[in-house]
């Protein structure tokens, strides 16, 4: 069994994505090559949106946090599976809105936006912006009194979770950056203010407790306390809150020991904890929206590098050195992030090799992964790191000048390139 199910082995011993063979695709496009399997993510997006027919009767809306993996096609795709979109800057609004997006399914969030993203999205009617503090509501209000609008928000709060996850992607807790604390008394404060300006509508609110977790329980408390909020904002401001957003943070699967819970299960159990807590609370169950980003394309993509030099140090490691690296997958490098990385030409072959894999920048911390289980690997191999969909593309960077792989989308068994190869032509079109 493959760690994602658009894995699989072929009659060559080469591994395949949603039915091409590694081996071509990597002759094909080159590498190193970022490639995604189109029908794992439209999968992806209808168990969500299926899941929010069945546990709310069709009364909320999948978002998908764009930040995972964000460019044109990917919001094409994302519209016609009926998903909103969560974008946290002008640019991913920008992508959005040349693919076609329709602006009224969008979430503007972030924890700073500028004027000009307030004001590029108020002219664009994006549907709805989570106001992260009372600078932006203030500057929110005054531009839409400018334009003559009244913008729809949420206000984002920090629940008081502690999520068990990587502290570089932990949101939810007091000390975080993002959103209304409600230990302090300052979310409710912010409701009140909120409340007295005329050109913001506060629908809903909204929280994100972290990323990659794998407990169903933080989310469980996340979404009991948001409605005990509600419920005494009601009672004691006297404003019904319509729309409750939960947030993204589905684990996904990266290596064989991780245990992500399935979707469907995090899903039920949440929408019987907000049904119940608002049968105990005399509220309305709100309109729901859930956030997944890492969960909808994490899953559906690899990385293909080929191998250059294997230096083995005896006694120390064997370092094996790869034509990408942090550049196009910075994780291992922030965060010591998990990966399956496999030899993908000699996919049947047992793995009893222990190797680190580097990439080639000029910087020690470029690294892939260490210690790593892997098929005997040499010069010219094509290696593979698995479940590289999310956070991978959108966190690249041109660091020692090196392009920017392009990003090959595969439907039925047919490849076709949706983010073109950088050259080194795009490295200097905006020097002078
Ligand atoms: N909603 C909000 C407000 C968020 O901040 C995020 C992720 C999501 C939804 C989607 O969370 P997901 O379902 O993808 O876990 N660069 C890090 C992950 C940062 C996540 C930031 N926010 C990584 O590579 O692991």
């Amino acid at each position: 069994m493959m760690i994602s199910d658009c894995f699989a082995i072929n009659d060559q011993g080469h591994l395949t994505i949603g039915g091409c063979d590694t081996v071509a695709l990597a002759k094909e496009f080159g590498t190193p090559l970022y490639v995604m399997d189109e029908d794992k993510i439209r999968r992806n997006c209808r168990m969500y949106q299926d899941s929010i027919q069945q546990y709310y009767q069709g009364r909320g809306l999948v978002l998908y946090a764009s930040k995972a993996f964000n460019c044109k096609e990917m919001c094409r795709i994302v519209n016609e599976e009926g998903l909103g979109l969560d974008v946290v800057s002008g640019g991913e609004l920008y992508t959005a809105l040349q693919a076609g997006f329709p602006a009224g399914r969008i979430h503007f969030h972030g924890n700073n936006k500028t004027r000009e993203e307030l004001s590029m999205a108020l002219d664009a009617q994006v549907g709805h912006f989570i106001v992260d503090n009372l600078r932006e509501l203030e500057l929110l209000d005054a531009l839409a009194k400018e334009k003559g609008q009244v913008a729809d928000i949420s206000l984002r709060i920090k629940p008081g979770i502690d999520a068990h996850t990587h502290e570089a992607v932990m949101t939810g807790q007091i000390d975080s950056k993002f959103g209304f604390a409600l230990e302090t008394g300052e979310a409710l404060e912010a409701v009140r203010f909120a409340a007295q300006f005329q050109h913001v509508n506060l629908k809903g609110l909204h929280n994100h407790i972290g990323s990659q977790i794998f407990d169903i329980a933080p989310f469980l408390q996340a979404a009991r306390v948001m409605l005990n909020f509600i419920a005494q904002i009601k009672k004691e401001v006297g404003i019904v809150i319509e729309e409750l957003n939960l947030g993204g943070g589905f684990g996904i699967k990266y290596v064989d020991q991780d245990r992500p819970v399935p979707y469907g299960d995090y899903m039920k159990e949440i929408s019987l904890a907000v049904v119940e807590t608002c049968k105990e609370l005399s509220l309305e169950v709100p309109y729901i929206y859930m956030e997944p980003g890492r969960s909808i394309v994490g899953e559906a993509g690899l990385t293909l590098y080929e191998v250059g030099g294997v230096k083995e140090i005896p006694g120390v490691r064997t370092y094996v050195s790869i034509d990408g690296g942090m550049t196009d997958n910075p994780r291992y490098a922030l965060y010591q992030s998990d990966y399956t990385v496999m030899v993908a030409n000699k996919a049947n072959e047992p793995a009893d090799q222990v190797v680190t894999v580097a990439g080639k920048c000029c910087e020690s911390g470029d690294l892939i992964q260490e210690h790593t289980p892997i098929q005997s690997v040499e010069a010219g191999d094509l290696l593979t790191v698995l479940c590289t969909g999310a956070y991978n593309f959108s966190m690249a960077s041109n660091y020692n000048r090196i392009p920017r792989p392009a990003v090959v989308m595969v439907k039925n068994g047919i490849p076709r390139v949706v983010v073109r190869r950088e050259t080194y032509e795009d490295l200097i079109r905006n020097d002078q």
